[in-house]
């Protein structure tokens, strides 16, 4: 193996704001790459800072009475905190406002210069006379210039999406204090990007960018790029210009610079050679961005780095927004969920397990569905990952003293452990090419199957009676245990605590991708056996999604929410009494419940019916010759069609077929039901067409 060395970023949190789930879609996946990279034997660092500057952090403590190097402390210490609860392992997280850091401003600043690409040129823009502040677009409404609607910003119009100069804004006004601001000329440096367009072209086409994102960057190079201004006027928390007393840096010029600056702390702290990542080509140096600051990424920054002489992005990786039930996060619906919110009411690993199956390499947006979320951690992570660890080595903890042993491996035992092996190889590949969903999905199915062994090999059989057999009891769980092993270096990117504590039980040390091959058998003990996970409860998931006011409103506190399940602040124990009051029904023989043909079936085909808003159409395979069956129930206001393809259901197959919406309906499919909804039961481990007696 050629081992890289690579230094990987994510976008800097501004300081003026605390980190919530959107922060964390790109964290959490930059994190999982970077640990991925290690995992795989590379020497891969991941740093990162807050972004510190610019006229909103600068107004925001002056209201507070307070300095902006004050706010941006208080800030750094809240957005350590939650990535901390998250378990990101940043190298180095640090700041903008740094020394490294204006001192490579200002090299930048002078190589632009000396290569003539700066330009000044005098701007007309809104100033405040009261605040005696120039005003950025976002500081002044008016109506828009070209179709009149009102309220509009200095930058675009939300009814007519046309960009205009914040000085045709008709009858503009400031929206601090609502005075009227007047035009005045002020002198601006401009870097002249069109003079670099043939490098950035050629940039554009090289593989640092994804076909996506390099069409979107070929299209503003074609459209011609603008001069980029650079400066901005005084008052402004930033650097100040060299040899221009007044003028500041523009957040945008020193934020990604802060990359450069946070690698350059951290190696002076370590001893590392800073030229190695920042004038060696040989490093790659990979960004995760969010889609929004892509033209800040692919145009104005390799710019920068070209024209100072650093080295080229080898990736810039862009994602998608997060967006929670499938909409864009709003604070009115409760899904605007802070990271620290987040922590109070679910472990971290949750999100990143979940983040990590649904993160791939395209710049689509990811929706947070709370039922989704719920269902893919409690079938992937929780009833099939951790639980196979629990079950395989509780059984060898207990019944067999905990001592392993591969001498008695059958065919069976090999044939399972060699597939994991190589699918766990081919899921790093998945991981290196950030296709994170990929690797979670082989990871699960690997589970699965061990999981079936385990159930089938029945382990605990051969401890009693005639058959009894300890040795191979012990084979069938230390296969199932090593299975758990390499599932548990598989998932270190992903769930890192998970991997912890199996290596542990296992008393072994840190186990990497390179030990994948170990294996273990004689010699080999577990002890000290606990669960990875507690099952969770589906009302801590929608507990995320309460909103705060609402739970101010019913004098719900965090903790409250916690222990109870949603519709129970409308009063909890008057529901459970109205369900214990629902009268059973008489009682039946049992050759009457012998009637009843249950059995276990997979969902193949899910979908809405159209002109239903209760029912979805199943393709439920249950086991029969004559193939799946097609079933209607009225599961659409429970369930996303697409959450229940490929999901095991209880089904009633002999219920006489039934017409609804011109389909023949040829069964049930059970759930239980009170009015928070129908839930449907969770069945792992049984094949369809397995009886349900
Ligand atoms: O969009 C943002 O939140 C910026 N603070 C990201 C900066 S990324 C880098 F360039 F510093
Ligand atoms: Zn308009």
């Amino acid at each position: 193996m050629t081992k890289r060395r690579l230094l990987i970023t994510s976008g800097l949190p501004y300081a003026n704001g605390a980190i919530h789930l959107g922060h964390m879609v790109e964290t959490i996946q930059t994190d999982i790459f970077a640990r991925a990279m290690r995992t795989m034997g590379h020497d891969a660092v991941y740093v990162c800072a807050d972004d510190t500057h610019g006229t909103p952090i600068e107004i925001s403590a002056a209201k507070r009475g307070i300095s902006p190097e004050a706010l941006i402390a208080e800030a750094w210490n809240s957005h350590v905190a939650d990535f901390k609860g998250f378990n990101i392992e940043f190298a180095h997280y640090y700041t903008t406002h740094s020394e490294e850091n204006k001192a490579l401003a200002y090299e930048i600043f002078e190589a632009m210069q000396k290569a003539g690409l700066i330009r000044e040129r005098v701007v007309r823009q809104l100033y405040s006379e009261p605040l005696k502040r120039f005003l950025p677009d976002r500081y002044v409404k008016g109506k828009c210039p070209k179709c009149g609607a009102e309220d509009q910003y200095g930058d675009v119009c939300e009814v007519c999406k046309s960009r205009y100069d914040a000085i045709e804004l008709i009858d503009p006004h400031c929206v601090l204090d609502n005075s009227v601001p007047i035009v005045h000329e002020s002198r601006h440096l401009f870097v002249s990007l069109s003079d670099l367009s043939e490098f950035l072209d050629s940039f554009a086409s090289s593989s640092a960018l994804d076909d996506e994102v390099r069409n979107f960057v070929k299209t503003w190079i074609k459209e011609g790029l603008q001069d980029w201004n650079i400066s901005r006027d005084k008052p402004y928390f930033g650097f100040e210009i060299p040899g221009y007393p007044e003028k500041y840096f523009y957040v945008w010029m020193d934020a990604p610079i802060g990359y450069i600056a946070t690698t350059k702390s951290w190696c002076e702290a370590n001893g590392k050679s800073f030229d190695s990542y920042w004038h060696d080509e040989n490093t790659e140096i990979w960004h995760f961005i969010g889609k929004d600051i892509i033209y800040f990424h692919t145009l104005f920054w390799p710019a920068m780095l070209k024209v100072a002489g650093f080295t080229l992005p080898h990736k810039i990786h862009a994602h998608g927004f997060l967006t929670v039930n499938g909409k864009k996060m709003s604070k009115s619906r409760g899904t605007f969920i802070l990271a620290s919110k987040y922590l109070e009411v679910l472990p971290a690993a949750y999100l990143r397990f979940y983040f990590a199956a649904k993160l791939s390499t395209g710049v689509d947006d990811i929706d947070l569905n709370i039922e989704d979320f719920y269902y893919r951690v409690r079938s992937g992570l929780i009833d099939n990952l951790a639980n196979l660890h629990n079950r395989s080595f509780s059984f060898a903890e207990t019944k067999l003293g905990g001592l392993l042993s591969s001498v008695h491996y059958d065919d069976a035992c090999r044939e399972l452990i060699a597939k994991t092996r190589s699918r766990i190889r081919e899921a790093f590949d998945m991981y290196a090419n950030l296709d994170t969903a990929g690797a979670i999905k082989s990871i699960c199915e690997i589970g699965n199957a061990a999981n079936l062994f385990y159930q089938e090999q029945a382990p605990w059989g051969y401890l009693k009676g005639e058959s009894a057999n300890v040795d191979k009891a012990r084979a069938i769980v230390t296969a199932c245990a090593e299975v758990v092993r390499m599932i548990a270096i598989a998932l270190k990117p992903v769930v890192p605590d998970f991997s912890a504590k199996v290596f542990e039980q296992l008393g072994l040390g840190d186990q990497n991708l390179a030990d994948l091959d170990k294996g273990l058998g004689d010699g080999n003990v577990i002890a000290h056996v606990e669960k990875t996970y507690i099952r969770p409860e589906r009302a801590e998931f929608d507990a995320l999604t309460i909103p705060e006011e609402k739970q101010e409103e019913k004098g719900v506190t965090e903790e409250a929410v916690k222990q109870t399940i949603p519709g129970e602040e409308k009063g909890g124990e008057d529901k459970v009494a109205e369900i214990v009051r629902t009268p059973l029904k008489p009682l039946i023989e049992f050759d009457d419940f012998e009637k009843l043909d249950i059995r276990v079936g997979k969902v193949i085909v899910c979908e809405k019916v159209k002109k239903s808003n209760k029912l979805l159409r199943l393709e439920v395979e249950i086991g029969h010759p004559d193939g799946p069956v097609q079933i209607l129930s009225g599961l659409a206001k429970h369930y996303q069609p697409e959450a229940l393809i490929g999901r095991n259901v209880l089904v009633i197959t002999n219920l006489k077929p039934r017409e609804m919406f011109g389909m023949m309906s040829n069964g049930m499919v059970l759930a239980a039901s009170d009015e928070l909804g129908l839930e449907l039961p969770t069945v792992l481990l049984r094949a369809p067409g397995s009886q349900v007696k």
